[in-house]
């Protein structure tokens, strides 16, 4: 890597919260304003249909003068969700290509990453208003109404929930849905295994209260570190620091004393008691399927609500993918698995791809230059096991390096070519699911999925067919020649 090169890599970026990212997305001519749509259905629906038409290069859609709310009170959807502000929100280059965006994250990691600890700090623009015990009233926010079929509002979709667990302290930052049940309590729905879930464990196993906070607008890198698949006990505070190179100011909270993004839009802050729930759900999800019913789960009882003057939430719409945050998920999610496969050992690993049609985690692609017999099988059940790849995976193939793992036509001409089923795709059996998973009906909710070899085999590699098509010299000779063919856009 050349100096230029490394220099923008580490580059970071300046912007505090979601807020000052607008103007940014507006001059990249990003952000697309919406006067007028209904917190019931509408707004989902168009920002979906505005992702199914345009993935990878939709507009962040900002929606105000929402019916019934005062005017300033918004909703931003997909604000990181296209290659281009995704790159913007994390302080790398412009790419050409998505796989760029991947290249860059994971060669920051090896670069120049370090965890990077919250700053604490006295106040902040959170604090601008405060509502306090029998003030709490959600009512008074636009929490979307996201699918036709779901059981009510979700004030949490693009959220970050902030949990810290008992015995050891450690601060947890997942993204859980948060349901509005009444003025002053809401309901959380936690996959098995997710550490928010195994710390109110903790809390509910000592008949304690669980304290909770949850940030329903927030800085975009916060909400892609959040719902990434950190290991256990590392803060997800620290990561995303980390990522953009300096600590995240936070405030306490007033009641139980937990760390606040200062920068932050609209949080709630409440506590779960053991024993009190009520009916979640139903809820349109990532996968693309209502698979579990309503069920009871926890309830929070809100006692604060922070926000600031005309608050932004942030919407993510789970739904039949590509969904509004499913392009920044599969950026992030594939350097997570390159790296982490990488720091395991693995050799010679080109790229990684988890596809948007596989919701960023069904259908995941590694690339690599094969080095020695076996060198596939490690590649493929590395990917599919790793803490970033492991949770309700389906598909990981292996393809070499000439595949681009992000193209869907070279994975599928590499699996079409390159593999034979019977000897090539191994399974991996009862792995990490959830209810959400529309092939599973009950408990434990654990999955199979397959790993496939979709490499040239070892013993052939070297005297393997050769590929029919241009050779380089070839193809930029005709390209020189004629330009204009290739500047349409
Ligand atoms: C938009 C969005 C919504 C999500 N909603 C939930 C949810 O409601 N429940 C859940 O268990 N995981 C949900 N996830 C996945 C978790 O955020 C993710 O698995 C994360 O790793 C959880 O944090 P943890 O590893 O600290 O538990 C969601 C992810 C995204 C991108």
């Amino acid at each position: 890597m050349d100096d230029n090169a490394r220099s923008r890599i580490n580059a970071r970026p300046s912007h505090e919260g979601v807020r000052d990212l607008l103007d940014d997305f507006e001059k990249m001519g990003e952000l697309v304003k919406i006067d007028g749509a209904d917190a019931h259905l509408e707004m989902s629906a168009l920002a979906e249909q505005v992702t199914m038409r345009y993935p990878g290069e939709e507009p962040a859609i900002l929606f105000d003068n929402i019916p019934g709310y005062p005017k300033g009170f918004r909703v931003l959807s997909g604000a990181s969700n296209s290659y281009k502000r995704l790159a913007h929100v994390l302080g790398l280059p412009e790419p050409k290509g998505r796989i760029d965006i991947v290249r860059a994250y994971k060669a920051r990691m090896k670069e120049k990453f370090e965890m990077t600890p919250p700053r604490e700090v006295p106040t902040g623009p959170i604090f601008d208003n405060i509502m306090r015990d029998d003030e709490v009233d959600l009512t008074k926010f636009p929490a979307p109404f996201v699918h036709e079929l779901d059981g009510g509002r979700y004030i949490g979709t693009e959220d970050i929930v902030v949990m810290r667990d008992p015995d050891t302290g450690w601060v947890n930052v997942g993204t859980y849905r948060i349901a509005v049940h009444s003025k002053n309590t809401v309901g959380v729905w936690m996959s098995p295994g997710k550490h928010g879930r195994l710390i109110r464990e903790k809390y509910f196993a000592r008949n304690q209260p669980c304290p909770v906070i949850i940030s329903c607008g927030q800085d975009p890198i916060l909400f892609l570190c959040a719902n990434a698949e950190m290991a256990e006990g590392v803060s997800e505070f620290d990561y995303a620091g980390g990522q953009r190179g300096r600590p995240y100011d936070v405030v306490k909270s007033e009641v139980y004393g937990l760390p606040i993004p200062a920068s932050s839009e609209l949080v709630l802050e409440g506590e779960m008691v053991p024993g009190e729930t009520q009916l979640e759900g139903p809820f349109g999800e990532f996968m693309g399927y209502y698979a579990s019913e309503a069920s009871q789960q926890p309830v929070i009882r809100i006692k604060r609500i922070y926000y600031r003057n005309n608050p932004i939430i942030t919407m993510a719409i789970p739904s039949r993918p590509p969904s509004n945050f499913t392009v920044a998920r599969a950026a992030v999610k594939s350097s997570m698995i390159w790296d982490e496969c990488e720091k395991a050992g693995l050799a010679g690993i080109q790229g990684v791809w988890c596809h948007e049609a596989g919701a960023g985690r069904l259908f995941n692609v590694i690339s690599i230059k094969q080095q020695y017999p076996g060198h596939a099988k490690q590649a493929g059940m590395l990917a599919a096991n790793c803490q970033s790849g492991a949770y309700a995976g389906r598909w990981v193939v292996v393809v070499d390096e000439d595949i681009d793992p992000s193209n869907i036509h070279d994975v599928v001409w590499a699996m079409s070519t390159r593999c034979d089923p019977p000897n090539d795709i191994d399974y991996i059996r009862r792995h990490w699911s959830t209810p959400l998973d529309p092939m599973l009906s009950k408990p434990p909710w654990e999955n199979n999925r397959a790993v496939v070899d979709a490499c040239k085999p070892w013993a052939m590699k070297d005297n393997f067919p050769i590929t029919a098509e241009a050779s380089t010299e070839l193809r930029e000779k005709v390209m020189a020649k004629w330009p204009d063919l290739f500047n349409r856009s």
